[in-house]
């Protein structure tokens, strides 16, 4: 997967050098481009902002250095997004989609928005929460990071994310490894009877129970078999 970054400050994206994605880049799985549009301001001062047209508070990202920027890397087929506190919500659905594509070119303004034609430029307006954040790069960021993780090979094992909370719809279930007994704590009898439908079961009954408790939102969404039926009633 290509992914290229539009971006005034490259330096935010230092969690990119890191762990899996860091290990990624080095094996090539992924190949990250940064491309810092004031490099394309045309004005002697480089700026890449102006006043909004009509009044009003805060500048705007202007679309020549944007448009001179994407027009220096080819990404005919690439996902384009901008990075938008009023975009759609970004979610583990969303990353499965982005993981399989070939190319995704995140687009990171500062300042109080972007002049509205820059969306010509985009195909998918994307925000990481319902929250205002001081630029793009950080959520840009964590969307790359989460997507990453689900390119074929990324992790270690494939069940690795298959497990995750939210892949299957409800929180994972609660995890526990040696010692059996710390500071009086105890790991489940159940977790080390080498009963497997039982583990299944209480796993099962664990991820329900902690899904109607932390995030009942999930569970109103989420189509329940007979035997979750079952355990929520019982
Ligand atoms: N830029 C500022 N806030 C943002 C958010 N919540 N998501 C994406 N980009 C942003």
């Amino acid at each position: 997967m290509r992914i290229d970054i539009l971006t005034l400050f490259p330096e935010m994206f230092s969690s990119l050098d890191h762990s899996i994605v860091g290990r990624a880049r080095k094996s090539e799985k992924i190949d990250v481009n940064f491309h810092n549009f004031r490099d394309f301001a045309t004005n002697t001062q480089k700026h890449v902002d102006d006043m909004p047209y009509g009044g009003g508070q805060g500048m705007l990202l202007m679309p020549q250095p944007i448009f001179d920027t994407m027009a220096s890397f080819p990404h005919e087929n690439a996902r384009v997004l901008m990075m938008d506190p009023a975009g759609r919500k970004f979610d583990q659905a969303f990353a499965e989609e982005l993981a399989t594509e070939e190319q995704i070119v995140f687009l990171c303004g500062h300042y109080e928005g972007f002049d509205e034609r820059i969306k010509t430029l985009v195909t998918d307006e994307v925000s990481l929460g319902d929250y205002v954040l001081t630029g793009g790069e950080v959520a840009a960021a964590v969307m790359i990071d989460a997507t990453v993780r689900l390119i074929p090979d990324v992790l270690g094992k494939k069940a690795s994310h298959e497990d995750d909370s939210f892949s299957s719809g409800l929180l994972e279930y609660p995890q526990y490894t040696r010692p059996e007994e710390f500071r009086g704590l105890k790991v489940p009898e159940v977790l080390m009877s080498g009963h497997h439908e039982n583990i299944r079961k209480w796993r099962l009954s664990e991820s329900l129970a902690k899904t109607q408790r932390l995030r009942p939102d999930l569970l109103e969404k989420y189509e329940l078999n007979a035997e979750e039926n079952e355990i929520l009633k019982g």
